[in-house]
């Protein structure tokens, strides 16, 4: 079975084409045959966030050269013109929330269009759900089993870290989905961003930050862990953002040295990530979970992905985490997210179909 992937719920217009090979007694077999990616990150750049109407005209700018490309990577041989060639794709699957609107309508009414034009089953896609997802695939032409092993894995718990969330997912199977905790302001992805540009590091914010740690001294500024004690599972990172700005007033340096901005960047990136891996692993004993799963732009950062590993291991829960490949945004996955979807035959009118950019599970 051939999936195509189809994802602009943000400034990446992406489409993938996966192959899930028939179920058998040792389990499916999954192939990515692409994963085209086209980043608007350098025109939004300059804004110093994602403009929704800016991204919308650039979807549509880009989509079908996306599209030719995808497969042409995935096929090899053929000139894939939209309407040409002999169709080799058996289900699409769509991003349709949540995200931007604007972002989200180009690549709905694509995938509704090459549905109807192709006759192949359409379904939409949970832009989070697509993220989890992310966790059961290998690296890009590698066949292999799925990265998480079915059996044994729940109940599960998802931490989604993004540029537009921050979540605590709950799955007891793959179609029960409850968030335990999220955030209240600000998410972390976007504390990074805002951080960064407070340092003067450019956007997005998050790689340059993580970075720039490797070389500070995290103990160097104590700042705060807001809701670490909390006794629920929300995060809030807007004050810890507001406490990095009264630091750097604080210190009333003109131009801040590349050093103290190091330090300045680890101790952030401490806070921050001190309060994920607290309340993941209370969630986690207190919902007596059988794995922790990470995903979301924010799983890109080294710090995070070794302390969520050694704390799950400390406990005795399984952890997985994606291929840095897709961490951030991409297409790829939500074409997993789709075959779950399909293997739970949710079978809905391509009318029916629609976009939700605060699409919840
Ligand atoms: O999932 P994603 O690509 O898009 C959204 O759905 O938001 O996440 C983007 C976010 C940005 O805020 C970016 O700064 C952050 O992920 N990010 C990181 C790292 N790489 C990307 N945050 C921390 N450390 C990183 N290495
Ligand atoms: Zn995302």
């Amino acid at each position: 079975m051939k999936i195509l992937g189809i994802e602009t719920s943000c400034d990446e217009t992406a489409m993938s084409v996966i192959e899930i090979s028939p179920r058998q007694a040792r389990g499916e077999e999954i192939t990515v045959l692409s994963n085209v990616i086209s980043s608007q990150v350098k025109l939004h750049a300059k804004y110093g966030g994602v403009v929704p109407s800016l991204a919308a005209r650039e979807h549509v700018k880009n989509i079908k050269h996306v599209f030719k490309l995808a497969l042409n990577e995935a096929f090899k041989t053929g000139n894939w013109e939209l309407g040409t060639g002999n169709w080799p794709i058996d289900l699409i699957a769509v991003t349709r929330g949540p995200g931007l609107g604007p972002a989200l309508l180009v690549g709905l009414t694509f995938a509704k269009t090459i549905s109807w034009l192709y006759k192949k089953p359409l379904i939409g896609v949970n832009h989070l759900e697509g993220h989890i997802y992310s966790n059961w695939l290998p690296p890009i032409r590698v066949s292999s089993k799925f990265q998480v092993p079915s059996s044994k894995l729940f109940p599960v718990l998802n931490l989604i870290v993004s540029g537009g969330h921050t979540e605590l997912v709950l799955m007891k199977n793959h179609s029960q989905h409850k968030i335990i905790g999220e955030t209240l302001d600000d998410a972390v992805g976007e504390a990074f961003d805002k951080v960064a540009r407070l340092l003067g590091l450019g956007y997005p914010g998050g790689p340059v930050i993580s970075k720039i740690a490797e070389k500070g001294n995290p103990d160097k500024y104590p700042l705060p862990r807001p809701m670490i004690n909390s006794k629920n599972y929300n995060f809030s990172y807007s004050g810890l953002k507001t406490a990095v700005l009264y630091l750097i007033r604080d210190l009333k340096i003109k131009t801040l040295s590349l050093e103290l901005k190091a330090d300045i960047a680890a101790s952030f990136q401490k806070a921050a990530v001190d309060v994920l891996i607290q309340k993941t692993m209370r969630a986690a004993k207190e919902f007596n979970v059988k794995s922790i799963l990470l995903s979301g732009g924010v799983s890109a950062n080294k710090l995070l992905r070794s302390e969520l590993q050694k704390n799950s291991t400390e406990t005795g829960i399984k952890y997985f985490q994606p291929p840095m490949e897709y961490t951030g945004d991409n297409a790829t996955m939500i074409a997993m997210a789709g075959y779950f979807n399909y293997l739970r035959n949710k079978k809905i009118p391509l009318s029916g179909i629609r976009m939700d950019a605060n699409l919840n599970f």
